[in-house]
């Protein structure tokens, strides 16, 4: 047996988990109709196949009818869940992995206007800044009825075979009761902490009532709201030792900080440029202080700071959880002594933000995550061999160059640049963004495995293709930024990726004019208000940066906003001319009525890119299905097998930017689905 303390197994209750790698509760928004069909169960089989330990499902699982998903959680208060879990808890565990589930109310942190439209409840009136309700202050009957709701869904876990479930409370009802700054009812449940927890030990007994004592019965909570005259260091640790005491949890999940604003709850989720790991000593500190099982995650994304958190003892389960959303096999990869082949989550964080904004999580350079039941997280080889060329070694074209590469085709890529990386190695020059380089350097590191040759320096002409004779080209070129938006003065714009690069050094009083309104216009913007320089960003949409999101947002609003950075939404940039001192810009709106006129000595603009395509349109001709990609066959997951021109020698496609400008995923996932049937 293997002595890395990681793989180690731990027992807890009746159960063994095989090692200490576990996947905390993270809904990622997969449930159809509240049930985890299909596609719920494919997801976490895959982890399991995997070889991670326990996977904790849901992610605020609603225990009760007031308690409406805000991102299409499961709705265990309904019966018919019962046989969903059990296909889903047969399935995982059929692949050696334990499967437990989050239960929740979330009280406040939900909308009214979703789900039933019942009033939301909450211990008082106060409003949870993110989501918005105003809450009702609950009644004794409210109180009694949610307390049989988490009963009755525990009961429906257990027999939907679940080894265990945990309680949330960090944001959400449960410590709305605990926390001085939401709770204001009176006792029995309000004021001393007694009261304040007395919620909390009446749910547990009544759970253990109906599920007895084997059953594996957690708290995920937060042992510091890290707000003032919130819940504290010292309230957690008590809270910490009466949960304990009270004979009715297996374990503390211990997670620090509030979540009731989007910069709370990035600083209890980091995302990419925060500290790695910031709370595990403090979830050392409540194991120390309990000597009882602690689980914790937050950006703990790489093997050997797991490893470090097991060792050092301050936890006794590790928590790997957007790492596992990138790569679903990191166990099986460490026991294999493959760590190396580790896919690295990056940070980006564009899981986390999609499932408010976008309707389900994926992730940002695996596309297979999500899709399980359409895309593969393992390559098949193909059945004969291919010679297929790609053209540009950005995400896009170095991804298909990868999956091409494990269908064991012969792979050429041409860069006009000197290194790989487009894009994403603009993006990768701001600090807080540098982790992104790892999409890149993680591919390169397969390509190099599979004997994929690159040809960097080299601006690809129709010559230098055809000369490979291949049977595949792949067009993934990206774009160059577009900045002709104006009716006039075009020629006075500077783009966004001009300031990224480098290449244009900022003036002094700029606008960032940004109706793209993803990262490059934040970003230029944080490198010039750097400076010192004066930025306004202007938008004409109603919020600006509306592609960034929520958690994305945060540290450009803690870089932008101490440096005064103005925001103006609304407006719309027309033209510009130039003046004897700087540049006039005209500024108009979409509602009519507005004509200002304002000096700047710089106009940085951010309006997406223009496809690079020349050179698709120079091979068109010669190929045999004149770019043409079959719909049908994409979506089905069938090979392409277009034919226009039958003395075509080719095959040609065309991805990512080089089609039209999207993002980093929709070019990683327009490579992978194509590619993996070619
Ligand atoms: C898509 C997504 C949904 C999440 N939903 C929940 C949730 O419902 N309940 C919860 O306690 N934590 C939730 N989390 C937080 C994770 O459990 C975990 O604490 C967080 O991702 C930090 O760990 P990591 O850095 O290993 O990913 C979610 C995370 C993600 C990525
Ligand atoms: S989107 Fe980013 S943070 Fe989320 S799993 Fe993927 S790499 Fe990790």
């Amino acid at each position: 047996m293997s002595n890395d303390p990681l793989l180690q197994p731990y027992k807890i209750n009746n159960l063994t988990l095989r090692n200490r790698i576990i996947m905390t509760a993270h809904e990622p928004a997969y449930p159809e109709d509240g049930m985890p069909k299909g596609r719920y169960r494919a997801y976490h089989v895959e982890r399991a196949k995997g070889g991670v330990a326990m996977t904790m499902t849901a992610g605020s699982a609603a225990v009760s009818k007031d308690s409406p998903p805000v991102f299409n959680n499961l709705l265990v208060y309904k019966d018919e869940v019962v046989p969903w879990m059990k296909d889903l808890t047969d399935a995982v565990h059929e692949h050696g992995a334990a499967i437990m589930i989050q239960l929740t109310h979330l009280g406040r942190r939900t909308r009214w206007d979703k789900g039933n439209w019942l009033p939301v409840v909450s211990p008082s009136h106060h409003r949870e800044a993110a989501h918005r309700a105003f809450p009702k202050k609950m009644e004794d009957w409210d109180i009694e009825r949610i307390i049989k709701d988490y009963a009755d869904a525990a009961e429906r876990m257990k027999a939907g075979g679940m080894d265990g479930i945990e309680l949330q409370a960090y944001g959400h009802l449960m410590d709305q009761f605990w926390s001085p700054l939401t709770n204001e009812l009176d006792g029995p449940y309000g004021g001393s902490l007694d009261n304040r927890l007395r919620f909390t030990f009446d749910v547990l007994g009544e759970i253990r009532k109906r599920v007895g004592p084997d059953f594996i019965v957690g708290m995920r909570y937060t042992g510091d709201e890290l707000l003032e005259n919130g819940l504290t260091r010292e309230d957690g640790l008590e809270i910490s030792r009466r949960l304990k005491e009270s004979g009715m949890v297996d374990f503390l999940n211990v997670v620090r900080g509030h979540i009731d604003t989007d910069a709370g709850l990035t600083d209890t989720i980091p995302i990419q440029g925060m500290q790695n790991n910031p709370h595990l000593d403090f979830a050392g500190e409540i194991r120390a202080a309990t000597d009882f099982p602690v689980f914790h995650a937050a950006k703990i994304s790489d093997v050997a700071t797991a490893r470090h958190a097991i060792t050092s003892g301050k936890v006794d389960l590790v928590g790997m959880t957007r790492a596992h959303m990138t790569d679903p096999h990191i166990v099986r990869k460490i026991i294999d002594k493959r760590e190396d082949e580790i896919r690295p989550c990056v940070g980006a964080n564009y899981c986390l933000d999609r499932i408010y904004q976008g309707g389900s999580a994926y992730c940002i350079h695996n596309a297979a995550t999500g899709r399980e039941e359409t895309m593969p997280h393992e390559i098949a080889q193909a059945e004969g061999r291919k010679k297929v060329v790609i053209v540009g070694a950005g995400p896009g074209g170095l991804e298909a160059a990868r999956v091409a590469g494990e269908r064991g085709h012969e792979v050429v890529v041409f860069e006009a640049a000197n290194q790989p990386g487009g894009q994403i190695r603009l993006t990768a020059q701001s600090e807080r963004r540098r982790e992104m380089i790892s999409i890149i350097d993680w591919r390169m590191t397969q390509c190099e495995r599979l004997g994929v040759r690159f040809q960097f320096n080299t601006y690809a002409e129709i010559e230098e293709i055809e000369a490979e004779t291949p049977d595949v080209v792949v067009i993934a070129t990206g774009g160059l930024p577009h900045t002709e938006v104006l009716s006039e003065g075009n020629e006075h714009l500077i783009s966004a990726w001009d300031i990224i690069s480098g290449d244009v050094k900022p003036g002094k009083n700029v606008l960032v004019y940004d109706d793209a309104g993803d990262h490059a216009g934040l970003q230029a913007a944080e490198i010039i208000a750097k400076t010192g320089a004066r930025v306004e960003i202007m938008t004409p949409d109603r919020a600006f940066a509306p592609e960034v999101m929520a958690m994305n947002l945060v540290p450009y609003m803690r870089t932008l906003q101490k440096l005064d950075t103005a925001f103006t939404v609304t407006y719309r940039l027309q033209a510009v001319e130039k003046t004897g001192t700087g540049l006039k810009a005209h500024i108009g709106s979409d509602y009519g009525g507005v004509a200002q006129q304002r000096e700047f000595d710089q106009i940085i603009v951010n309006h997406g890119v223009v496809p690079m395509d020349d050179l698709y349109f120079d091979l068109k001709p010669g190929s045999s299905n004149q770019g043409e990609i079959s719909h049908d066959q994409l979506l089905a997951g069938q090979p392409q097998s277009v034919q226009r021109n039958s003395e075509g020698s080719y095959q040609l496609f065309r991805i990512g930017d080089a089609v039209s400008a999207r993002n980093t995923h929709a070019a990683i996932y327009d490579a992978l689905r194509l590619m993996k049937d070619i």
